[in-house]
């Protein structure tokens, strides 16, 4: 009798321990390892070792790098015909080595494109030229390349097409054309679409339908990147979450891309000595519901990139007016862990 109730002690303490959560996670990547690819963009500083107080956080926290700058096409191909690939290849050695999984951001984008580009006035050049820069640097990193933002920002709010010298000269097939081409030149790497708003019925329409076009033809494209440049407020957990479901209903993965929070109000610098300590609370409470949602869709959420390492290398210190002192991401300008990788972590 006595054995027996020494062993329904021990039984019920062992059943006790095993409904116990197991001990909190220290980093992120640890805590969503078994969700989702937990990513940080990085700058040349940073994956050259300079600023190594923030290569070290990189390390710890993350697993996947994106370049924030060094692929696109103005500093990959800055005169017509030559490319430069000195940091888009420190770049890809670096996450290389550390076992990072990397990104290529970005083929196709209106944005950061070299001057000599907008002396094109033809289209058969401009395909010609297109083909050529996605098969050259695809080609480059065949491999090496977890998957390439194929193609950046082709819509506008309301879902019309942006007016864009892609969309001018080569009209709405640019898209499918540098999907198919970027399939050619590397087969190893995913696929994506990536736009911010993307919570904007408008656009969330018209990427959706440009999915099913890609999909009908048999074109690849694995996922959609919701850039998440959002605030405080906007848009709603409600809004991230129906488009989240949307986008995944329609047959691709999802991935957080380049995720911050803005703490300021627009157009306004008032926090330029300090967050005030209720909104550094705000922040917490934002990224703790933000990556709660997240992981409630971890079955369709691929991967969550934080766009920054620490909140002084930030391009919304410089946006949409220069000079401003913005708080919008996990680690402070001293590379200290904010409030908010706590409220992250506090998950589990
Ligand atoms: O290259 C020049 C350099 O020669 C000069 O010394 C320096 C002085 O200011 O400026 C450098 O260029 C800056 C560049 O970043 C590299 O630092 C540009 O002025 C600046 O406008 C540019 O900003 C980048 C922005 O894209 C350009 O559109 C941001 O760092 C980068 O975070 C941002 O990232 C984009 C994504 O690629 C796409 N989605 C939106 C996201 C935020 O705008």
């Amino acid at each position: 009798m006595k054995y027996l109730t020494i062993l329904c002690i021990l039984l019920s303490f062992t059943s006790c321990r095993e409904e116990e959560p197991g001990p909190k996670p220290h980093t992120l990547k640890d805590a969503f390892s078994e969700s989702f690819i937990m990513g940080v963009a990085v700058n040349k500083a940073q994956y050259t070792s300079e600023e190594i107080e923030a290569t070290n956080i990189v390390h710890k926290h993350f697993n996947s790098i994106t370049a924030e700058n060094s692929m696109k096409w103005q500093y990959i191909s800055p005169e017509q015909g030559k490319f430069n690939f000195s940091d888009a290849d420190t770049f890809v050695t670096f996450g290389d080595t550390n076992n990072h999984k990397i990104i290529g951001h970005t083929l196709v984008w209106h944005s950061q494109l070299p001057e000599w580009i907008h002396s094109i006035t033809d289209s058969a050049t401009l395909r010609n030229i297109m083909y050529t820069h996605i098969d050259t640097v695809a080609g480059r990193y065949k491999g090496k390349i977890h998957g390439w933002d194929v193609v950046n920002e082709a819509f506008n709010n309301d879902g019309s097409f942006r007016d864009t010298i892609f969309y001018k000269y080569l009209g709405e097939s640019f898209i499918e054309e540098a999907f198919i081409r970027a399939e050619q030149a590397d087969s190893t790497a995913e696929l994506y679409y990536n736009d911010y708003n993307m919570t904007f019925e408008g656009k969330r329409n018209a990427v959706i339908s440009m999915i099913q076009t890609l999909q009908e033809k048999n074109i690849r494209i694995d996922a959609v990147g919701m850039q998440g440049h959002w605030n405080l407020e906007h848009p709603s957990i409600e809004e991230i979450e129906t488009s989240i479901i949307a986008y995944a209903n329609a047959g691709v993965d999802v991935m957080i891309s380049e995720l911050d929070i803005s703490v300021l109000p627009r157009g306004e610098n008032p926090y330029e000595q300090e967050l005030p300590e209720q909104i550094e609370n705000q922040l917490s409470e934002r990224y703790k519901s933000l990556f709660q949602l997240f992981y409630k869709h971890r079955d369709k959420i691929s991967r969550v990139t934080i766009w920054g390492v620490h909140d002084g290398q930030s391009w919304l210190n410089n946006h949409p007016i220069d000079g401003r002192t913005d708080y919008p991401l996990l680690f402070d300008r001293n590379y200290k862990a904010k409030n908010c990788v706590n409220a992250i972590l506090n998950i589990f």
